[in-house]
């Protein structure tokens, strides 16, 4: 159980942090550097200590040999150089009470240059990994396929996107942070371990004892912050839901019921937090007594043995001192890791999803179409469910208007999610001009497409942008032009600043019949071979829709062109109708000749 997790978080820091592997050694480089600098400084108390006491200096500890050493060594060279300044400067170096007390806080103010540069690499890397990671697995979202992320919640990428990215950051700076620790505490033990081994050993014990009550408390919160991850993201998916409905919220008057559903979200979050953060203190702020009160017990006993030596008791305690703050900030670090750990697996599951569910393009082909267009015996059906369209099969001519009817469930935006290769048949093929749709290149085939959905989704930016939408391919005289087309200019130059006039939120403020235009607009800008209009009209009034259905007849002969329509009168101007129900092709014909039959389906529906 135990293995199969560290397995997994090794896996997990592989794949999200490997990229920084070399900064992170590098900066566990500092850490150690700098824990040898603050410890070479204190040993250097103890012959301080002893000058000051009027004795011989003591030298104990591996550190101030060292430095004794090295004192040694500079008076040595001494003679070796030449130069009058250099001879000057050393010839005042003596091992001596002067020169030692500038060199501990010299040592200490190298020390932190060192953690600030320490610091500054992990702060680099931090925001590198938070940069990288959310540019990477935005891309990687918006590149999965349709199905995927049909089922995704509204909030729920941008939570882990934003937060649970952070969070990840965090729970890397945690590491580094426990790197430094980890580092400081090794080159302070060897240190203390020169000074007394004895009083070491009993340090360790009792820290490590300490580190695994601590250990005890911190599983514990683990469970609190997995809800917590899950929670935030229920509140995301939550406010988001509900703000972009807030119209029919507000008309249906449950405005105060769905906040009071929210503030519900808002109390929990608040008592997860207050728990964990008091079982953190608890830790943390028990780390101090405990080490005073070591340090009493040892003193307690060792001061009336014989061999007792006040200079070494205190750089002892003091070293014991750095131990403890250095256990307990590891301690604190893991915790961090600990808190942070559920969105960092919140990242490496979105991003092993992503990964998963990548949009696949088996194509190879590039984009033709001069004769026909063919549904052959197309079969879908939904996961687990009963086909929704079973053997399909019609043919549409280069530049024909074709009109497909049916009624609500009858699977015509299935069908055009599987012309527009969002879904793939089971079995049965589409081809264009002799050629599987699915050998045409993906980017290819959906730019040859022009597709309009039911409802319209348009960016809080201006007409403009809109049609445009992302391909600066497009002059601004492709753009009026297809307004044109869209029949969509007249409005636009009545509006204040004309096409760039900044529409709302989803285009607020406009009228339904303008935002089919503009969309129509950005659909014929991109000059599609084939048209398809998935309902496009159904919401619309009588006059708007005429609006738009102009707009298609103008582009009769040129464009060929799919209109997917619940309402007969939208198609009344097809060349050929194809009524589908219940998943199968009921009858098709021209319009005329539907009509005349009495018992036809689009007679009766016609009719109604
Ligand atoms: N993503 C989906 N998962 C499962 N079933 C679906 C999904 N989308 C649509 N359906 C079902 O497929 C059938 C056809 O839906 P659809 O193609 O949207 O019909 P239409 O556009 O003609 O109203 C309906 O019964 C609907 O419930
Ligand atoms: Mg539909």
């Amino acid at each position: 159980m135990l293995l199969r997790r560290i397995k997994f978080a090794i896996k997990l820091f592989e794949k999200l942090f490997g990229k920084y592997k070399i900064q992170i050694v590098a900066l566990a480089f500092l850490g150690f550097l700098g824990g040898l600098m603050e410890s070479a400084s204190i040993s250097l108390l103890i012959p301080v200590f002893s000058m000051a006491l009027g004795k011989d200096p003591l030298d104990i500890g591996t550190l101030s040999q060292v430095v004794k050493n090295f004192f040694a060594f500079l008076i040595y060279l001494r003679p070796q150089f030449f130069t009058h300044f250099i001879r000057n400067t050393l010839g005042n170096i003596n091992y001596d009470m002067v020169w030692l007390l500038a060199l501990i806080p010299l040592l200490f103010f190298a020390k932190s240059a060192l953690m600030v540069w320490f610091s500054y690499i992990g702060t680099s890397i931090g925001t590198k990994f938070e940069f990288e990671t959310r540019s990477r697995l935005y891309r990687k979202a918006l590149l999965a396929h349709w199905p995927y992320l049909l089922k995704q919640k509204i909030g729920h990428l941008e939570n882990t996107l934003m937060y649970d990215i952070r969070m990840s950051a965090k729970l890397m700076g945690g590491m580094i942070s426990f790197i430094l620790d980890i580092s400081s505490l090794f080159v302070y033990i060897i240190v203390a371990v020169s000074i007394s081994y004895q009083i070491t050993l009993i340090t360790l014990s009792v820290g490590i004892v300490i580190f695994v009550v601590a250990q005890f408390f911190m599983q514990r919160t683990r469970h609190y912050v997995k809800r917590q991850t899950v929670f935030n993201k229920d509140i995301a998916h939550h406010i988001n839901e509900h703000i972009s409905g807030i119209k029919t919220i507000k008309a249906a008057g449950v405005e105060r019921k769905v906040a009071l559903v929210g503030g519900n979200f808002f109390q929990y979050l608040r008592d997860f937090t207050i728990r964990q953060s008091l079982l953190k203190h608890i830790i943390s702020s028990l780390s101090s007594p405990l080490s005073i009160l070591f340090i009493v017990i040892v003193f307690a006993i060792s001061y009336k043995s014989p061999d007792f030596n006040l200079t070494i008791f205190i750089a002892t305690i003091y070293i014991i001192q750095r131990i403890f703050i250095h256990i307990n900030t590891a301690q604190k670090s893991l915790h961090d890791m600990n808190d942070f750990g559920p969105h960092f697996v919140s990242v490496g599951d979105l991003e092993t999803n992503v990964d998963k569910n990548l949009e696949s393009d088996s194509g190879e082909k590039g984009f033709v179409f001069k004769d026909r267009l063919e549904f052959r015996d197309v079969k879908f059906s939904y996961p687990g469910k009963e086909p929704v369209l079973d053997g399909i099969s019609f043919a549409v001519k280069k530049g024909e208007l074709v009109g497909v009817v049916g009624s609500s469930g009858s699977g015509k935006t299935t069908l055009v999610d599987l012309f527009m290769r969002f879904f793939y048949p089971q079995s049965g093929e589409i081809i264009l001009d002799g050629v599987n749709i699915n050998e045409i290149k993906l980017a290819q085939w959906r730019k040859n497409i022009g597709y309009m959905p039911q409802d319209t989704f348009l960016l809080n930016d201006t007409i403009s942008n809109n049609i445009r939408f992302y391909d600066d391919s497009l002059s601004e005289e492709d753009i009026k032009r297809s307004a044109e087309i869209a029949n969509a200019v007249k409005f636009i130059e009545k509006l204040s600043s004309g096409f760039e006039t900044i529409i709302g939120e989803h285009g607020v403020l406009l009228s339904g019949g303008q935002k089919q235009r503009i969309a129509l607009a950005r659909t014929l800008a991109r000059k599609p071979h084939i048209l398809i209009l998935d309902e496009a009209t159904s919401s619309l009034d009588n006059e708007s829709e005429a609006l738009i259905q102009e707009a298609i007849e103008n582009l009769k002969g040129q464009t060929t062109v799919i209109v997917i329509a619940h309402r007969v009168s939208t198609i009344m101007n097809a060349d050929r109708l194809i009524a589908l129900e219940g998943g199968k092709i009921k009858e098709t014909g021209t319009p005329e000749e539907l009509l005349k039959k009495k018992d036809s389906y689009f007679y009766r529906v016609n009719l109604l």
